[in-house]
């Protein structure tokens, strides 16, 4: 009897192999991504945020102009009974957080998502966050305004809100969308990116914020997968400014709305606080766990 490993050709597969001799699809040393951010010319302003209503904001920018998209919405739901159930402490809670009535969800999601495709590049891609009750008017608009989705991720963080007769809900959607499928910009960084991520929220205990802080690694890997140095990235409900934050940090432009005039104070605060490349580091001196590991088992 033959065995199946007899009947492979000797010398095709090695395990890990390729893991080991990863390399990003692009990658730039710090002194190139500094070069690149401060080469960027663009037509409009940059490194700026409006308080004002994103969907009217966006309709004033040029066609083309924008080189990534991250987008975490409000729910739907007011956030002053979210609050009780996610156990937070309200003192910490920047006043004034605008929610849109649940009923009109899907009006007002296909509103700001008509003006994507007129502001994107080509190559563009947009990052949208969701949680799973509002998912489906995301998703209709996508395609009504024929973007395609590219990656349906699952962000799976730490807590979630007690229940007693149903699941606890601890995910979140994070659907990415393009505008041609054909080209699209994606950095491949890892060697197995795959399209769960599990990644906790942060609590900073005693710091004033809006109510929902998306984690930085969360919107780093989507700035790391999806953008280059010196790219704009546009976030239409910047929330406490974390887009743009991280952008700067890592040397790519920002540009962002935020309707809700009070959070100025915590939006400057989180940018001016950021060192322009601060986190910045070429992807080759982070490989991820696999590569790691099959470096060293390669010796390599
Ligand atoms: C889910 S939060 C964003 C949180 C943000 N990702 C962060 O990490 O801090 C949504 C934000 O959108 C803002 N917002 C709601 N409607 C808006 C609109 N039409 N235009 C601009 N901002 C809006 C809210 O005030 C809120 O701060």
């Amino acid at each position: 009897m033959k065995s199946t490993q007899s009947q492979k050709k000797p010398g095709k597969y090695i395990p890990h192999k390729a893991a080991a001799e990863f390399q990003p699809t692009m990658d730039w040393s710090k002194k190139e991504a500094e070069q690149f951010y401060h080469d960027r010319i663009f037509t409009f302003e940059v490194d700026v945020v409006y308080y004002s209503d994103c969907t009217n904001g966006m309709k004033k920018l040029p066609p083309e102009s924008i080189d990534m998209i991250v987008a975490d919405p409000p729910f739907g739901l007011n956030f002053n009974e979210m609050e009780v159930l996610y156990n937070r402490d309200s003192d910490f809670v920047a006043e004034g957080y605008t929610d849109v009535e649940i009923d009109n969800y899907a009006d007002f999601t296909e509103s700001w998502i008509k003006e994507l495709p007129r502001i994107m590049k080509e190559d563009a891609g947009v990052w949208i966050f969701s949680g799973w009750t509002n998912l489906v008017d995301i998703l209709n608009s996508l395609r009504a305004n024929k973007l395609t989705l590219i990656n349906h991720i699952i962000w799976k963080y730490q807590f979630g809100v007690f229940t007693r007769r149903k699941f606890v809900t601890s995910h979140y959607h994070l659907l990415f969308a393009v505008k041609d499928e054909k080209n699209y910009f994606f950095n491949k960084i890892e060697h197995y990116p795959l399209d769960v991520w599990e990644i906790n929220r942060d609590y900073e205990r005693g710091t004033k914020k809006n109510a929902t802080k998306l984690p930085t690694e969360v919107v780093q890997r989507c700035i790391d997968f999806g953008s280059k140095p010196g790219d704009v990235i546009l976030d239409p409900f910047l929330g406490n400014g974390t887009t743009s934050s991280v952008a700067k940090g890592n040397y790519r432009h920002f540009l962002g709305y935020e309707i809700n005039q009070e959070l100025e104070e915590i939006i400057s605060n989180n940018i001016n606080q950021t060192k322009l490349g601060q986190d910045y580091r070429p992807y080759s001196e982070k490989p991820d766990e696999i590569v790691k590991e099959a470096r060293k088992k390669f010796g390599k």
